[in-house]
């Protein structure tokens, strides 16, 4: 329902049921069970025939959102950047880039979007801004010890001539975290430090005017009718005091080699959303979502305590492997951090930095969330993974909480496992030296229209990552309509979960059904469901009741290996 201003829908969506989380039905709760589809705007469709994905191009292709029944949207950056790292790197936090439209574009998608009852979140981007950004070009200006320094991490090097950098840290794209500047007089300067590329420096959020600028980009996007933000990297924005030494590479590092790293979850971090939290709250059902990748799930908890942020993803269930103790032990351990807090959980399975699920299910524990997947690696079981990938959507769509997916995800796409090196453009490919084959193989243009030119991603046919001809047989045209199809599949979860009031439920295990299923009842708005997924190699007793969901075909009264079912019990 657009609200004269910008198309933020100020009540319920319209055709979709009262939210069973929000009794009071004024709109301000939807996101505790709001499923929300994650759009890369490179890689959605592409209007103008550049073979690179813009703002019309996601507004002519609305309707497939709406249809699929998702409450709203978020975009990856759309904004002004020299796409050292696809649009992370922002240059101009309340412009457009031209190759994605103009903010017109972006008014027009965000009033379509109310109008077709979906919320729209932005991406915020507050650790760096782009080398490009007005206040670095000043910094570079200016010289050491001014106000133009002090909105970014400059810091004097070590050793004679200060020709070291100031301290060990690593980016996370691999190389020093530091590059050093020429001072405006010509001689070796100072370092500024960049957690990424050497393209993204990163802010000091101690400095009050960096804090105030940001107050005022949010309420930029907040007036033009968004619904509220994705917080990218959000356990950085605050480092210990001193920069104190931390000389690690990320490279085969897991999550909890970094507990304790002075640049990741600081306690300093909160102060900046509680900030944050004061301008949201004056534009109501607004909310932001924070991207940390913090454990355990305590800590991460900290960030959807009251009066900060309103979600968080559980990326632990994202980095399990397909075993029922792995995903058991994901989902208690982040329903119970969060509700020890009065949060509600927040689940995704896909987004645009890791491997597609359809892919990284088949592969194995304790390997299962390679940086990229590249064609001298071993080539994934693609219809395995599609089965895989189907039934833990299935676990995920029935849990407590609210969901984001990737898009594609609801086409089954699989990961693009065989990009040539030349095509490449993550940068951490090249800053690694071609180690790891970086994130491209989730990036690649979706398909529409399985005989049109770039499967009807774009009007000339050219893509800026090419698409593999398989994608043929997974657009959007070839599943609409089609029973057992994934698409088909994911328009009826979405319907269930909302008839069923599956994201407002409460959990049970039931341990009833062998160590090989994954199996619990959620009792939400409207009675009892019991999901059952069978991630075993034989089949699992079907349980009594009406089944109202199964991901694959059942074998004779049974739940086959890799397959999900929803049941409604008597
Ligand atoms: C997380 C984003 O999701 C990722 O794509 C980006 O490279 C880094 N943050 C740096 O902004």
């Amino acid at each position: 329902m657009p609200d004269g201003g910008g198309g933020r829908p100020s009540g319920p969506a319209p055709g979709h049921r009262a939210d069973p989380a929000d009794p009071a039905g004024d709109g301000a709760a939807w996101w505790r069970t709001a499923v929300v589809h994650q759009l890369y705007p490179r890689s959605f469709a592409d209007s103008d025939g550049d073979g690179i994905g813009d703002l019309p191009g996601i507004t002519a292709r609305l309707p497939h959102l709406a249809d699929l029944g998702v409450d709203g949207l978020w975009l990856s950056p759309f904004y002004v950047s020299p796409m050292a790292d696809a649009g992370y790197d922002v240059a101009d936090y309340r412009a457009v880039d031209p190759v994605f439209g103009t903010l017109a574009d972006a008014d027009a998608l965000i009033a379509e979007a109310g109008r077709l009852g979906l919320r729209v979140l932005v991406d915020l981007v507050p650790n760096h801004t782009s080398d490009q950004h007005a206040w670095f070009r000043a910094a570079l200006a200016a010289a050491p010890g001014g106000p133009e320094r002090a909105r970014y991490l400059f810091r004097d090097g070590r050793g004679p001539g200060g020709d070291s950098p100031p301290n060990g840290w690593r980016s996370v794209f691999g190389g020093p975290a530091w590059t050093r500047i020429t001072e405006p007089d010509g001689r070796p300067g100072q370092w500024y430090l960049h957690l990424f590329d050497a393209g993204q420096p990163d802010l000091d959020w101690t400095n009050p005017e960096v804090r105030e600028e940001f107050h005022d980009i949010l309420r930029f996007w907040l007036d033009r009718g968004v619904a509220g933000f994705r917080v990218d990297v959000a356990h950085g924005l605050a480092k210990a005091e001193g920069l104190p030494a931390w000389d690690h590479d990320y490279a085969g590092m897991s999550r909890d080699d970094v507990i304790g790293a002075p640049m990741w979850d600081q306690d300093a971090v909160h102060d900046v959303y509680r900030g944050w939290r004061e301008v949201l709250d004056t534009h109501p059902g607004s909310i932001m979502i924070g991207e940390a990748w913090v454990r355990p799930a305590e800590r991460l908890a900290r960030y959807v305590a009251p009066g900060g942020m309103h979600q968080v993803f559980h990326f632990d269930l994202l980095l399990a492997p397909w075993r029922v103790a792995d995903y058991r032990a994901a989902i208690s351990s982040s329903l119970e951090a969060a509700g020890a807090v009065g949060a509600v959980t927040t689940w995704t399975l896909s987004n645009h930095d890791v491997v597609r699920h359809t892919t990284r299910l088949t592969l194995p524990p304790g390997r299962n969330n390679p940086e990229g997947i590249g064609p001298r690696d071993p080539q994934p079981d693609e219809e395995l993974g599609l089965r895989r990938g189907r039934a833990a959507t299935a676990v995920v769509l029935a849990l407590p909480g609210s969901t984001y997916l990737y898009q594609g995800e609801e086409l089954g796409l699989p990961e693009h496992t065989a990009l040539p090196d030349e095509v490449r453009q993550d940068p951490s490919f090249r800053r690694r030296e071609g180690a790891v084959s970086g994130r491209d193989g989730c990036r690649v243009p979706l398909p529409w229209e399985a005989d049109a030119p770039a499967f009807g991603f774009s009007p000339t046919g050219r893509s800026w990552l090419p698409q593999p001809e398989s994608f043929a047989r997974y657009a959007a045209d070839r599943q609409r309509g089609v029973p057992g199809s994934t698409l088909e599949l994911y328009r009826s979860m979405l319907r269930l979960r909302r008839e069923l009031g599956l994201g407002a439920g409460h959990l049970e295990w039931d341990d009833g059904f062998g160590p090989d299923a994954l199996a619990f009842r959620t009792t939400g708005a409207s009675g009892r469901v019991l999901v059952v997924a069978n991630l075993g190699p034989d089949p699992v007793a079907l349980p009594a009741g009406a089944v109202v969901l199964a991901t694959g075909d059942l074998d004779g009264g049974r739940v086959p290996t890799d397959t999900t079912v929803w049941v409604v019990e008597g």
